[in-house]
């Protein structure tokens, strides 16, 4: 059984870390989800890059309904995902790794939920703690373990992309209390705990978000510094594979529970 799943963000689309690597194409009612599962230490571990293997699919165009069945269909019971993100923040520096702990939606055009039709009931998912506290325990020791500063908390602003933001719009963010922007954290995470995962985010900083950096922002830009920051990942996410013990004593596994017998089985079937 596969237990643990990576879904890599923009700049980690090679599961270098893994050894015995095979390739799964599984089926969900969203599409055929090709998977890529390996081993680190002996441990299976499920890699999904969010754009595609080359980049090719646009953060409004991801699929996350499938990507997240598929790992749910494949046994993951954890997601560990990255993701490149803007810095509202002075104090949150181009280069750091931070552990979000909260977001806001401005997403206008993306499915939001496996429960659409009303035939497997109707679900309003609890979002009080929406990124699994446990998994981000483990996650902020391994950080520390390996010496990799990371900070422990940041609100994300999930905008709808793929154009980067105005200033204003920055302004307006940071006002409303964002520390961090980027273009797929949601409904990544509100899927992943629709399916009793548990998730997290490691938000790697890329860059000041746009009217703070004194230049225009380009994707080389994001690219070159995924590529800086990529040795710390590898490692950061290799201590994590290590570090994650058997049974989960956190809230995410039984997120639907009061669906009752409209649950789980009706989810996967
Ligand atoms: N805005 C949105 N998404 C991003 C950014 C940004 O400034 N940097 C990396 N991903």
């Amino acid at each position: 059984m596969v237990r643990i799943g990576i879904i890599g963000g923009t700049g980690v689309y090679d599961p270098k870390i893994l050894k015995d690597i095979s390739e799964e194409h599984i089926r969900t009612d969203y599409g055929n989800i090709r998977v890529t599962v390996g081993k680190h230490n002996g441990i299976p571990v499920a890699f999904l890059p969010r754009h595609g293997e080359d980049h090719t699919i646009p953060p409004h165009r991801v699929n996350y309904r499938g990507n997240i069945m598929a790992l749910r269909k494949l046994g993951v019971e954890r997601i560990l995902a990255t993701g490149a993100v803007g810095s509202l923040n002075l104090k949150m520096n181009p280069g750091e790794f931070v552990l979000v702990d909260q977001f806001i939606d401005f997403t206008k055009n993306r499915p939001h939920t496996f429960f659409e039709d009303g035939e497997k009931g109707v679900v309003h998912i609890d979002m009080t703690e929406p990124y699994c506290r446990e998994f981000r325990k483990i996650v902020a020791t391994a950080a520390a373990t390996l010496e990799i500063p990371l900070k422990t908390r940041g609100t994300y602003i999930c905008t709808e992309g793929p154009r980067f933001e105005t200033p204003a719009e920055i302004k307006m963010y940071s006002l409303l209390g964002g520390h961090l922007v980027g273009m797929t954290g949601v409904p990544e995470v509100v899927l992943a705990r629709e399916a009793e995962m548990c998730y997290v985010t490691v938000a790697m900083i890329t860059n000041f978000a746009a009217g703070i950096s004194p230049k225009p922002l380009t994707h080389t830009e994001v690219l070159e510094a995924m590529g800086r920051s990529n040795d710390n990942l590898r490692k950061l996410i290799m201590r994590v594979i290590e570090m994650i013990p058997e049974g989960r004593n956190c809230e995410c596994q039984n997120s639907i529970e009061e669906l009752g017998s409209l649950g789980q089985g009706r989810f996967l079937s």
